[in-house]
């Protein structure tokens, strides 16, 4: 029996949760209704959280990397059968569009969201399209396949920046996201796997996941690349944090025709500067990757049902719905942790 209202995080105001009372979203034709298990928090949700992002939607739910289980389908969707464990690709568009027809859907002038323009998972029901769900193989438990919107961003960022076998790769920010680069990269053969990250909790994180090298102390980081690629730079370099100053010290790290993968999100307004002279003279690639939409994301319930990524620290801290105040307030202060799901109970 579905209840008519559920409880739900509701983000009132810039740094306030309420816990409510609210309906259940009512679903078209073409969605259907997900019982919610497990909701990650990630960065974006702090930056939301915080009032820099979305606060235009506020009174929103957040929480855009969930997993459940389905328990209503509308009309046009009779097809998929209640039980089935999903997660779900959150970038929905127009469908038609340009951008929408190339996988690039963040493009598409409709494009929402689900849990960061409209109403998300940090609740027991989340309502999604039908055919933006993903299965969730009968083999891997259900909480993993809230890891498989963070994943399937780095599988994108893999594909655009064709990194390839025995291409050496550094990595500035050894954060989730930066640990799941080094993850993916080792996985399509790159080498060697280089990690810059100054918080120690983090480096080591990085060598237990299998970078060739981590560099803590920023000073060492371009002697260690050029030693540990005969002097030319890396092949591939990403930016994983978000500063300018790192986009600029990315391209004094790549080979002279190499790529650099911009990646970490800096304020909408920051700016870098590079010398066109050496871009040009270097044939040096810069090219983004935002999200992961489409088959970014079934291709990252892939490689998660088949092992190709260790995810056991991104599901050690849990909270209940209930403490969501106290997890936001320990996601933004204690450096210490990696990852926060939400469990829905
Ligand atoms: N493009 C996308 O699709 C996409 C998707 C998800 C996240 N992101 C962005 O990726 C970035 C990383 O995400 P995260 O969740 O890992 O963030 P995070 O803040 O948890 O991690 C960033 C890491 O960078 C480290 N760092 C700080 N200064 C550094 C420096 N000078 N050199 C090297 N490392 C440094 C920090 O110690 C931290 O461990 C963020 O900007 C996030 O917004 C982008
Ligand atoms: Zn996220
Ligand atoms: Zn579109």
């Amino acid at each position: 029996m579905i209840p008519t209202t559920m409880r739900a995080a509701v983000l009132a105001a810039p740094g306030r949760f309420e816990l409510r009372q609210v309906p259940v979203p009512e679903i078209a034709d073409d969605e259907v209704l997900v019982r919610v298990s497990r909701c990650g928090l990630c960065g974006t949700d702090i930056h939301i959280f915080k009032g820099h992002y979305s606060a235009d939607r506020l009174p929103l739910i957040p929480g855009h990397e969930f997993s459940g289980h389905v328990v209503r389908t509308g009309a046009a969707a009779r097809d998929v059968a209640l039980g089935t464990a999903v997660t779900a690709d959150i970038n929905v568009g127009c469908g038609r569009c340009f951008y929408c027809r190339k996988n690039e859907v963040l493009n598409c002038p409709t494009m929402a969201q689900i849990g960061i323009h409209v109403d998300g998972a940090l609740a027991e029901y989340v309502k999604v399209p039908a055919s933006h769900l993903v299965a969730i193989p009968r083999s891997t438990p259900v909480e993993m396949g809230a890891l498989v919107e963070p994943v399937s961003c780095i599988v994108r960022a893999v594909k655009k920046s064709r990194l390839r076998l025995g291409e050496s790769v550094l990595i500035l920010g050894g954060g989730p996201i930066g640990n799941l680069h080094l993850q993916l990269a080792r996985a399509v053969g790159a080498a060697p796997v280089i990690v810059s990250e100054p918080n120690p909790g983090r480096a080591d994180w990085a060598r237990r996941s299998g970078a060739d090298i981590v560099v803590s102390d920023p000073s060492q980081l371009a002697a260690t690349v050029r030693e540990a690629t005969e002097g030319r730079g890396a092949d591939l370099v990403i930016e994983s944090v978000g500063l300018p100053v790192l986009y600029e010290q990315a391209f004094e790290l790549v080979r002279p025709g190499g790529r650099v993968l911009a990646f970490g999100l800096t304020d909408a307004d920051a700016q870098a500067r590079y010398h066109p002279f050496k871009v040009v003279l270097g044939e040096i690639g810069l090219q983004g990757s935002v999200a992961g939409m489409g088959d970014d994301m079934r291709e990252a319930m892939t490689l998660i049902a088949h092992d190709r990524v260790r995810l056991a620290e991104f599901a050690e801290t849990v909270y209940p719905l209930a403490r969501i105040a106290e997890a936001m307030d320990a996601f933004v202060n204690d450096r210490r942790i990696n990852k926060i799901q939400i469990d829905m109970g």
